[in-house]
């Protein structure tokens, strides 16, 4: 491997080792804050039976630093999971099958938002070289945001297929889109820390474009507000699709 990269690799190593490193040392205080401020609730509620005005005063205080405190470890635990350092296993795999496990495992979470999944398989095998857990993550980012999308309900389209040397993941929902006046504005969603929701960390999206560019592909995205967004995933094929299968 190139020397520059591999030290830029090392450094990007150790610089996540350390910022994980901080960040698990920030959780601690933090539980400790939690369930200190519940005891002091619980006194508060204890000692000061008869002064209801300012008693209530004083609980809301608490329940909002609860909050915060409950807020803080969510972008903690995001975090930790966006810098954690892996190293990845690539490993031949058939995307369909990939996708369909973990259609599986969504599946019962998306019903129970009124959310019906439909999958449309390329007819082959889509062998490509990935590291399953991390595919499988990135693409998991896609559903959540999209069922974040369709608080009403509505449908999860998944598509598999392979043009020539390359797999292609299309994962379409017909949610609230997204508002935007050009390509660029559009793709600061990929843009850690960039989010609409009021309890998003705004890292899904950029954890699932760093993940799809270790595996040299490529995210792109198309959206209508109030129509929907579509995700397309490139993917280098290990085998040359179809025509090659027919050869065979
Ligand atoms: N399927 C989608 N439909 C509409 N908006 C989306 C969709 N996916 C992503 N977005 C937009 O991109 C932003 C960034 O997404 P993400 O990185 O997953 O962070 P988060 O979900 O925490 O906000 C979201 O806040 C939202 O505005
Ligand atoms: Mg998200």
């Amino acid at each position: 491997m190139n020397e520059t990269v591999n030290k830029r690799n090392n450094a990007i190593e150790q610089l996540s080792r350390l910022t994980g490193g901080l960040a698990h040392e920030i959780r601690n205080p933090l539980s400790t804050l939690k369930v200190n401020l519940q005891l002091l609730a619980e006194d508060l509620r204890e000692f000061a039976k008869d002064d209801t005005d300012k008693l209530r005063r004083s609980l809301l205080r608490i329940e909002t630093m609860r909050r915060e405190v409950d807020r803080l470890s969510d972008i903690l635990d995001d975090f930790i999971q966006f810098v954690k350092y892996r190293k990845i296993e690539y490993k031949p795999c058939d995307i369909n099958r990939l996708i369909e496990q973990l259609v599986d495992f969504y599946e019962p979470q998306a019903r129970n938002h009124g959310i019906r999944i439909r999958c449309q398989y390329h007819q082959a095998p889509l062998i490509g070289n990935v590291d399953d857990d991390m595919l499988k993550q990135a693409i998991l980012n896609l559903f959540i945001n999209a069922q974040q999308a369709m608080p009403e309900g509505g449908e999860l389209i998944i598509k598999t297929s392979q043009q020539k040397d390359k797999i292609k993941i299309e994962v379409i929902d017909t949610g609230v889109g997204i508002e935007h006046n050009s390509e660029e504005e559009l793709y600061k969603i990929f843009e850690a820390y960039y989010s609409t929701k009021k309890e998003g960390t705004g890292l899904g999206l950029a954890m699932t474009k760093r993940i799809i560019e270790q595996h040299n592909g490529t995210i792109t995205v198309h959206s209508e507000r109030g129509k929907g967004t579509s995700f397309t995933i490139t993917l280098p094929a290990e085998n040359k699709g179809s025509e090659k299968i027919q050869d065979a």
